[in-house]
């Protein structure tokens, strides 16, 4: 079957950067799907990977982007959704959160990896065993759900749900589903004090993204364990 074929979104920067550079290492072919080409060309080479021009928030991007990978690679064995926005960390709905905010979040964090997912199933249901990997966070756990951040939060459950969705749909196929929790990561997003590298935010997508046959599908994963939803 020659190499694994992998499409990481937003893995020009941050987490997704560091996920295509630990997926190239382990031989994997690599296709970094991000906004701006500049960027996504020069992150691609210093991955080894591929690039192609993706906006999870755009439909039309989308479709273009499936219709390259079906002409370039006609196969698809492992898909991170990593791409993802949080633009609410002043908001409270109390106080009067724009339902525009919370709409915004779940263009990219929500719609963006159904849309994608849906865009590129025909060529995941090609591998013999492809893995989907949501980049969830530890924000979206009912169990621990509080104030803060609430579009963000709202959006990494709704994902949560869409990921367990997805596996229960797709039981029995060989394509597995799962969502993680990255911890918090030193990248523009998680800012200069938080307590992980990226080489420690990427190890649990990574282990997901290569996941054996008799791996856990529509499970809630952070550090290659198993957390409460
Ligand atoms: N850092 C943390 O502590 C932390 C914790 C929990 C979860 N996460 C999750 O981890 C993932 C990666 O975040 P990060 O920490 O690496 O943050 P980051 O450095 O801000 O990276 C975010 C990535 O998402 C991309 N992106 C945003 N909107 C997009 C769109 N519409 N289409 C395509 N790509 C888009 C960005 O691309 P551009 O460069 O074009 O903007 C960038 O590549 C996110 O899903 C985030 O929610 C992070």
């Amino acid at each position: 079957m020659g190499s694994l074929i992998a499409v990481v979104t937003g893995g020009n920067r941050g987490i997704g950067l560091e996920i295509c550079r630990q997926l190239t290492q382990k031989g994997v072919k690599v296709v970094i799907a991000a906004r701006d080409a500049a960027e996504g060309v020069a992150a691609a080479r210093t991955a080894g990977a591929d690039f192609h021009a993706l906006d999870v928030s755009v439909p039309a991007s989308i479709e273009a982007f499936a219709a390259w990978m079906q002409e370039r690679h006609g196969r698809l064995d492992i898909l991170v959704n990593n791409a993802g926005v949080l633009t609410d960390r002043a908001e409270r709905i109390i106080d009067g959160m724009d339902a525009a905010v919370l709409e915004r979040t779940l263009l990219v964090n929500l719609f963006g990896p159904m849309r994608v997912t849906q865009a590129l199933l025909p060529l995941l249901r090609k591998s013999p065993g492809a893995r989907v990997v949501n980049m969830s966070s530890i924000l979206a756990q009912l169990s621990g759900m509080g104030a803060g951040t609430p579009a963000y939060r709202i959006s990494k459950t709704a994902l949560n749900a869409l990921t367990r969705v997805l596996a229960a749909e797709l039981e029995g196929t060989g394509v597995k589903v799962n969502t993680m929790s990255p911890g918090w990561v030193r990248t523009r997003m998680g800012g200069e004090g938080a307590t992980r590298t990226v080489e420690e935010g990427a190890d649990t997508a990574v282990w997901l993204a290569l996941l054996p046959d008799d791996g856990p599908t529509g499970g809630f994963f952070q550090d290659r364990k198993q957390v409460a939803w």
